[in-house]
């Protein structure tokens, strides 16, 4: 691993200055949020200073360049998930608005009573919530798909509640809690023959392996740039554009219209039916920009060097008497994403991670907003420590050594 630690890690540490510029810090919170290479940084920067105009609107020159750059950054999307339409990309706000999207314009003119739609019960809230509003509005049923002891999805329990009835499958790619990367192949191909469509919440996916729509067969897919190296308050939902052509724009206004007459209108072709009003133009801009930085890098070296990042991080949390680690091992499922949510029988995880931020250490607590999974391991709080390919075996062990002493500390003051 050592080779891959200065090949990949300490080389492009040097591109974040959040990283260059605070050497004490360590952030081990990648999967709430990416931290940002300067070339993103710039990108926001050269848009602002000398290419800020509206687009697709203006008949100067100025107007005319951000317009460029702008769909620029949909073709790299689209480039990025395999897609080669950037027809199918739709500029949202974050992964959030793009599910929201779906439910709300392919659920308000596709689902009928009793249809189902199939989550599972390691769903983020954003991909439980938008269902839950469009299920009640439609009177349709949503089910869970279990998980199994390992914090795996249990697929004989899908095969199960799968049926003519399910319109729509919508899943998480790697867990944001569990860190497990669900067989998504498999269970667009079995939801399919059901008649049933697939949508993926790639958010925590995407940085960190080849995420390519083709192979995983899904129709619809949710990501966000934040996620990705790029800045915040841009996402896209991608689509089949035989599906998108078929359902209603999703907010109204500037942008998405062909005609507007007193008592109707007409729509844009796509993508710009689904765009309403002013885009977050340098955002998008910047998410492009990030996108070819992850290329640059390699999203399979990125894979492989935090694969062996995960398994080092397990060894060590594994060493540490009373912690528990939720989601399989990366000895069972290699594939699974670079984190490790955990707790301690007898300590709140929020002490924990206040307790490391006095070291500069930075982790997540709480419940990951996945509230139905900790229901169903009946606790109520864990903390995750979540890695990119920036991350060092040597963070990793101040992470563990920080933790032993922490542990010992709370347990003499209980
Ligand atoms: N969904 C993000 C996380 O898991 C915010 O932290």
């Amino acid at each position: 691993m050592k080779d891959l630690v200065e090949k990949i890690a300490q080389k492009r540490r040097n591109d974040f200055p959040i990283i260059t510029g605070n050497s004490h810090l360590i952030y081990l919170d990648h999967a709430a949020t990416s931290q940002k290479p300067q070339e993103v940084i710039n990108a926001l920067k050269t848009y602002y200073c000398s290419q800020n105009a509206n687009v697709h609107r203006g008949a100067h020159q100025l107007s005319a360049i951000a317009t460029k750059e702008f769909e620029h950054a949909r073709k790299l999307t689209s480039n990025f998930i395999n897609s080669n339409n950037e027809k199918e990309i739709i500029f949202t706000r974050n992964a959030t608005e793009a599910i929201n999207l779906v439910a709300y314009t392919w659920g308000n003119s596709e689902l009928q009573k009793d249809d189902e739609i199939l989550l599972s019960l390691m769903e983020h809230h954003s991909n439980i919530v938008p269902w839950q509003i469009i299920a009640k509005q439609k009177k349709c049923k949503i089910s869970y798909i279990n998980i199994d002891q390992n914090g795996k999805l249990d697929l004989d329990d899908f095969r199960k509640k799968l049926s003519h009835k399910t319109k729509l499958v919508s899943l998480v790619h790697v867990s944001n809690t569990l860190g497990c990367c669900n067989p998504i192949e498999e269970i667009s191909h079995l939801a399919h023959k059901k008649g049933s469509l697939v949508l993926l919440d790639a958010c925590q996916s995407l940085a960190h392996k080849i995420v390519d729509i083709k192979k995983l067969g899904v129709d619809f897919l949710a990501g966000s740039s934040h996620k990705l190296c790029g800045p915040t308050g841009i996402g896209f939902l991608w689509g089949k554009e035989e599906i998108l052509e078929k359902i209603p724009p999703f907010l109204g206004g500037g942008e998405m219209i062909d005609e507007v007459f007193e008592d109707r209108s007409t729509w844009a072709n796509l993508p710009h039916k689904f765009e309403a009003g002013t885009p977050a133009i340098g955002e998008a801009i910047g998410m492009g920009v990030a996108l070819n930085y992850l290329q640059s890098i390699g999203l399979n070296e990125i894979h492989n060097y935090e694969k062996e990042l995960t398994k080092y991080l397990f060894h060590q949390l594994e060493q540490i008497d009373g912690l528990n680690i939720l989601g399989p091992s990366p000895n069972i499922q290699p594939d699974r994403g670079p984190l490790a949510t955990f707790h301690i029988k007898g300590i709140h995880s929020n002490d924990i991670a206040e307790l490391l931020d006095n070291s500069n250490i930075c982790i997540r607590s709480g419940h990951h907003c996945c509230q139905p999974l900790h229901r169903f391991y009946e606790i109520k709080s864990t903390a995750r420590a979540s890695l990119s390919f920036t991350s060092t075996p040597h963070e990793i062990d101040c992470l563990t050594e920080e933790l032993k002493s922490i542990i010992a500390f709370l347990k003499k003051n209980s």
